[in-house]
């Protein structure tokens, strides 16, 4: 029996492969390569020493997709496949709309075709909203207004989910809303790499410090809410994630049926210039950056309630934010290293 990964081969779906096959599980990946590499099937081939399937099929091409759940013995699907830039989906709601819940409802309507009703979900904090006040999100405060196209799709999904495990409580689905995840594997093969300019807070670092990039700009630094004014979040490793992924498919595996619903960060928030100052010190780097204004849309601060994934999973976030820098440091030099070679 195989775990199906649609998005295996990009940022959390790579290390969660790692970590299935690491654990012995079989799996087959499936990606359209619309924001991956070819190369990292071969990574996480070259880090495991194990060998799987892999077909480069898109979620939206319902035919190539029957074809693979006809040819394998599929038991359950972990879906990573979707588009993820926040600014994107302002400017193309229709392109996220289309490719995030076209996609994940057509992977559905196959799943259910062949009998495949084990199912976890890529979900994201951002399904909250802004609660003000409330600043540690628990899985038991309802779904929020959320503030992009982007985090809508993971709102809208997760809703999607609701309606199909209700009209059908053979249904086996977990919703795992993911805090910020960073950091890469520590054997450097693979992490992320975000092609132009990244919006994201440690790709960008990564870049000022190997110096593709010249300065940071720290969105706010009066932020009342924060020990030192700028913005704050729960930063988790991905390693730690992808482990999150793993214990959340075992819970499946032993629960026939049901509707779980998991937080994954470290239940701890850690500021932007922590961060910044965290990866000077690590790595023994500069990264040169100035305070700029507030981003639009942006929270003070925001982190996880924790104790739900570790009361029902197992599962706590073990790395640190030194390590979260050092891996992340590490995987650009390596990157580096493979390209004067
Ligand atoms: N930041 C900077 N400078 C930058 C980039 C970010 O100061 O160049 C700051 C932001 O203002 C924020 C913090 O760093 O305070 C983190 O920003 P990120 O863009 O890294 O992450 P966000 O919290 O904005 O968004 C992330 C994911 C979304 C997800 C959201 C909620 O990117 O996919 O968390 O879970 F929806």
């Amino acid at each position: 029996m195989a775990i199906l990964l649609p998005g295996g081969a990009g940022y959390i779906g790579s290390h969660t492969a790692v970590e299935l096959l690491n654990a012995g599980k079989e799996i087959i990946i499936i990606d359209n390569f619309s924001n991956s590499k070819p190369e990292v099937i071969d990574k996480i081939k070259q880090i495991t020493g194990k060998d799987f399937k892999f077909y480069e099929v898109d979620c939206l091409d319902r035919q190539s997709l029957e074809k693979v759940f006809e040819e394998n013995d599929i038991d359950a699907v972990i879906n990573f496949a979707g588009f993820k830039a926040v600014g994107e989906s302002v400017k193309e709601p229709l392109k996220y709309y289309h490719n995030n819940i076209t996609g994940a409802v057509v992977l559905l309507q196959t799943m259910q075709k062949y009998g495949v009703k084990k199912f976890v979900f890529s979900s994201s904090a951002t399904v909250y909203g802004d609660r003000g006040k409330e600043i540690k999100y628990v899985e038991t405060m309802k779904r929020g207004e959320t503030t992009n196209p982007y985090g809508t799709t993971k709102s809208m999904i997760e809703k999607i989910l609701e309606d199909v495990y209700f009209a059908d409580n053979d249904w086996d689905i977990a919703l795992l809303r993911y805090f910020n995840p960073v950091g890469a594997h520590e054997s450097g093969l693979i992490g992320e790499n975000p092609q132009g300019i990244p919006n994201n807070l440690m790709p960008y670092i990564m870049k000022v410090a190997n110096k593709e990039l010249d300065h940071l700009n720290i969105f706010g630094n009066d932020y009342k809410e924060t020990k030192d004014g700028t913005g704050a979040r729960d930063f988790l490793h991905v390693v730690d994630l992808a482990k999150g992924h793993l214990k959340a498919l075992e819970k499946l595996e032993k629960e026939k049926s049901g509707l779980y619903v998991y937080n994954l960060g470290t239940g701890t928030p850690y500021t932007v210039q922590e961060m910044v100052d965290t990866f000077k010190r690590t790595n023994n780097v500069d990264v040169p950056y100035e305070y700029v204004g507030r981003r639009a849309g942006d929270l003070p601060i925001f982190y996880a309630d924790s104790t739900k994934a570790k009361k029902e999973l197992d599962w706590t976030a073990e790395k640190t934010l030194e390590d979260m820098c050092k891996d992340s440091w590490n995987y650009i030099k390596q990157m580096e290293k493979n390209k004067g070679e």
